[in-house]
């Protein structure tokens, strides 16, 4: 069998990243309705199909974060989609949080649920086939950054879900966000995930946590998306890369970047950078495990019709090879204009 940190290593081999489908049922809907589609289970599905069935989507993608509707569920032809995945050389990963709700007492913060029963929960995904999850905490800038007992809450309950994970053969994505939403600075953003980040860190060794079998999913430190001053792909990648060095320590074999909200193109730069600038002294792996940066290309071609079925997937192809090259160091933005 495997070690956690086979696993962990094994999703970012050959240039590889992480495709994250594991959008909950309400989030998916909300991205149809945005674009007309149906919110219905079965464009759901179809949606999932389309993407697990993209020609060579295992060249650049090493793992699918899938979500519990999508993990039970089987292509028209009624191929599983866990054989599909496998069939492809893909990993297959769960979401495994219940979402981030709101936290009482403290109006505007979110703390996010889902340890009641996770035992029981991974030890099925396991059997199904599952070798690696996700639980996301989300954190908002503002005036006062996020408050303490949010950061402290968060903090632990990621590190309570990681280590259930690792009891139960399963590498942990451990994804703390703050998001890119509001006016906030990238000196900001970065001294906030710096701090949000050795918290995480501090829980983690308390639970027992092995750092060689987990994986880091945080944001890059990036400027508000609000704020007037937004800096070059290299000063973001300068910045991201002092606030891991100061609080991710070198036992982690991986950081796999969410996209949060950037342009799929400039969540590829930023990739990019990151690999280019710190090649000579980073101790991790350092890739992606994009929802948005990824699908949504894909997903406005698709638009719920069947004749775009193979443009969309050819989209998503792309922004897969693209994200492939940035986490080699190898993307360029001509790229974009084949
Ligand atoms: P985005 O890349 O769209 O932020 O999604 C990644 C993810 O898995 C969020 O939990």
């Amino acid at each position: 069998m495997q070690t956690l940190n086979e696993i962990a290593n094994s999703l970012v081999t050959g240039g590889k990243g992480l495709l994250a489908m594991d959008e909950s049922t309400g989030t998916c809907n909300k991205r149809f309705a945005a674009l007309g589609i149906p919110e219905t289970l079965e464009a759901r599905r179809a949606y999932r199909e389309l993407i697990l069935t993209t020609p060579q989507l295992g060249v650049c993608i090493s793992g699918v974060i899938l979500y519990d509707e999508t993990i039970r569920q089987a292509a028209k032809d009624s191929t599983p989609f866990l054989k599909l995945i496998s069939d492809a050389g893909i990993v297959a990963g769960i979401k495994v949080d219940k979402g981030a709700k709101d936290m009482a007492g403290h109006a505007a913060e979110k703390i996010t649920e889902g340890l009641d029963g996770l035992r029981e929960r991974l030890r099925e995904y396991f059997q199904m086939g599952a070798r690696f999850a996700k639980w996301r905490a989300v954190m908002t800038i503002n005036g006062h950054g996020p408050s303490w007992s949010c950061t402290e809450a968060n903090a632990d309950a990621l590190a309570r879900y990681a280590a259930l994970c690792q009891e139960a053969g399963l590498v942990p994505v451990v994804e703390p966000e703050l998001l890119m939403a509001g006016d906030h600075s990238l000196a900001r953003c970065g001294e906030i995930t710096e701090k949000v980040l050795r918290i995480v860190f501090g829980k983690l060794y308390e639970q027992g946590v092995a750092l060689e079998g987990m994986i880091l999913k945080p944001n890059m430190v990036l400027p508000g998306s609000a704020c007037l001053k937004q800096e070059s792909a290299d000063q973001v990648a300068d910045a991201t890369m002092q606030c891991l060095l100061r609080s991710v320590p070198a036992a982690v074999p991986a950081i796999m970047f969410l996209s949060g909200g950037q342009s799929p193109e400039l969540a590829s730069a930023r990739l990019n950078a990151l690999n280019v600038r710190s090649e000579d002294h980073r101790p991790w792996a350092l890739s992606f495990s994009f929802g948005r940066a990824l699908q949504q290309p894909a997903l406005e071609i698709w638009n719920g019709d069947d004749k775009n079925f193979t443009a969309a997937q050819q989209a998503l192809a792309y922004r897969a090879k693209c994200n492939g090259a940035a986490r080699r160091g190898e993307y360029t933005p001509e790229m974009e204009t084949k």
